[in-house]
């Protein structure tokens, strides 16, 4: 029965955009993130394998409807929704030196709130990718019901994670990018081998943690987003004490397999952390339609 139902969720992702039910590995993304950034594909791979798998309709069907109780923690609803926590965690906490990553999902629990939408509860242990530390963390996510999509609602209790201290680290590259005469810009973070020059390494974190803002901002429990790439990030000169970016980034949500471009402008200093002023979806490539849905 098992192995029927990950066979089956695991064939749904190859076909049905948006289908809340598939299994993937927990600990296939987080440590790798900095090396291998698209390294989730191991779902890809998966699907290559399974994807050509008969499913039984009825099967398929009770997949398509939200799971409500206590969810199977390493299948997509609970994953999903676990995986915003991390965006927000990137986003209200995340620095050139403090990212996190989902480690793994413990127990999920998801229930319908009258009119506001649906509320998942989660205990998860996230990793801080740079001091390699996993801590766990409780949290609530939010997802509003409506006509207009709004983003995800998080409140997050971590015990150990968030007092890791960076602030000596966060001031001396923020000096040492202030006092440069010239204006940083790097492309292809990482390349097509996986490659980031050490140098790069805080702007392809910085572009992580922008990313996160624009992942929160975007998910829904339909969606597993996951940062791609800095296919170019590029220094403003500014005024004040803050650092400006202007950005190009790649997202690659996994439940529709799409490569998904935004552009981005953020600051960032240490006492603010990053944050972004704007964000554009971008069309797919350059020969196609605009989305009709860009903001
Ligand atoms: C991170 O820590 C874990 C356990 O503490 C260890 O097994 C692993 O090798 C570490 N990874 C890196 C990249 O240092
Ligand atoms: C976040 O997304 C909503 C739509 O879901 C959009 O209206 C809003 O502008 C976005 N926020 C930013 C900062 O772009
Ligand atoms: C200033 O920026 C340039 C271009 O990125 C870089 O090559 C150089 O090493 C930087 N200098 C310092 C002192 O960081
Ligand atoms: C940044 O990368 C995108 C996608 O590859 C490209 O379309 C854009 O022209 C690049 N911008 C700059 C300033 O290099």
């Amino acid at each position: 029965m098992m192995s029927l139902r990950i066979i089956v969720v695991l064939a749904v992702l190859t076909g049905v955009t948006g289908s809340p039910g598939v299994t993937i590995r927990p600990e296939a993304d987080p440590a790798d993130m900095t090396a291998h950034p698209n390294s989730v594909p191991e779902t890809v791979a998966a699907t290559e394998n399974f994807g050509q798998q008969e499913v039984p309709g009825e099967e398929e069907a009770e997949e398509d409807v939200m799971a409500t109780g206590e969810l199977n923690p390493n299948h997509y609803p609970a994953q999903r929704a676990a995986k915003v926590v991390q965006h927000y965690l990137n986003t209200h906490y995340g620095s050139p030196f403090r990212l996190f990553g989902l480690h793994s999902v413990y127990s999920g629990n998801a229930e319908d709130v009258a009119e506001s939408g649906r509320r998942y509860q989660l205990e998860l242990s996230v990793q801080e990718i740079i001091s390699n530390t996993t801590g766990k963390c409780s949290a609530e996510v939010l997802f509003p019901r409506g006509e207009q999509q709004r983003s995800p609602q998080v409140q997050v209790s971590c015990e150990e994670l968030l007092k890791i201290n960076t602030k000596a680290q966060e001031e001396a590259l923020f000096q040492k990018y202030k006092m440069n005469q010239s204006l940083l810009s790097a492309q292809n973070l990482p390349d097509s081998y996986g490659h980031i020059e050490p140098d790069n390494k805080p702007l392809w974190h910085l572009g992580i943690v922008a990313s996160s803002s624009v992942m929160l901002n975007e998910s829904t429990e339909n969606t597993l987003y996951n940062m791609a790439q800095v296919a170019n990030i590029t220094q403003l000169a500014t005024e004040n004490e803050e650092l400006k970016f202007d950005c190009h980034i790649l997202l690659h949500e996994m439940v529709s397999q799409e490569i998904i471009h935004w552009k981005l402008l953020f600051t960032w200093s240490p006492p603010e952390g990053v944050k972004v002023l704007q964000m554009e979806q971008l069309p797919h490539c350059h020969h196609c339609e605009k989305p009709p849905n860009t903001n």
